[in-house]
């Protein structure tokens, strides 16, 4: 299915508002993507996108037949991690299971290495209970390099979560 990534617009928040307010993508992430999922939380995601600099941070909304129904992220890490970038994506449920993802991380990790000359790495961390997300990664072309076993904490369970990483010289 044919999208495209672009940056966020202000006009994006109702489509957001829309489809990120589902219980099966936020219990996937992290507790800072609320469920339910509000305008308000649309616009300020949104807000954060377009003031974020882009020399540290890239967020792309994914878009098909003019409609946010996505998102995908990259952000550099700091310190000793300075060379390595953290991956993070969501799709709205209508467009599961036609490649979009797939599709998605292998080009952002494309204009990630491109926009950014020092990066080395590119990493993702899905809960491991996430089959769809890990068998995105895989797809994509990423190595699981270990589980983080008990790291994860959400909705009063503790659960693992995998590491996975694509180096420049695997792209
Ligand atoms: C994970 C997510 C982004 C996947 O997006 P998508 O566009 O549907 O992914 P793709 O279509 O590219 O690939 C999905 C793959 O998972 C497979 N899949 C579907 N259900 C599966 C299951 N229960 N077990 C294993 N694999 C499964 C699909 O068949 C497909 O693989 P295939 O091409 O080999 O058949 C989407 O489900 C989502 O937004 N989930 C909630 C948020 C989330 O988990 N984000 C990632 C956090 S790390």
């Amino acid at each position: 299915m044919d999208f495209v990534l672009r940056p966020w617009r202000r006009s994006d928040a109702p489509d957001v508002a829309r489809y990120a307010n589902n219980d099966r993508i936020a219990k996937n992430l992290r507790n800072i993507f609320p469920y339910p999922y509000t305008l308000a939380d649309a616009e300020g995601f949104i807000e954060s996108c377009i003031a974020a600099d882009e020399e540290k941070q890239m967020f792309r909304a994914i878009e098909v037949d003019g409609h946010a129904v996505g998102s995908i992220a990259l952000c550099l890490g700091g310190d000793v991690y300075a060379l390595t970038a953290e991956l993070g994506y969501w799709l709205a449920e209508d467009y599961w299971g036609k490649g979009i993802m797939t599709q998605a991380v292998r080009q952002m990790c494309k204009e990630g290495f491109a926009r950014w000359a020092d990066l080395v790495r590119i990493h993702a961390e899905p809960f491991a209970h996430n089959a769809l997300s890990r068998r995105v990664l895989e797809k994509a072309g990423f190595t699981l390099e270990g589980v983080l076993r008990q790291s994860v904490f959400k909705r009063h369970k503790v659960c693992d979560s995998c590491i996975y990483a694509l180096l420049r010289d695997e792209m």
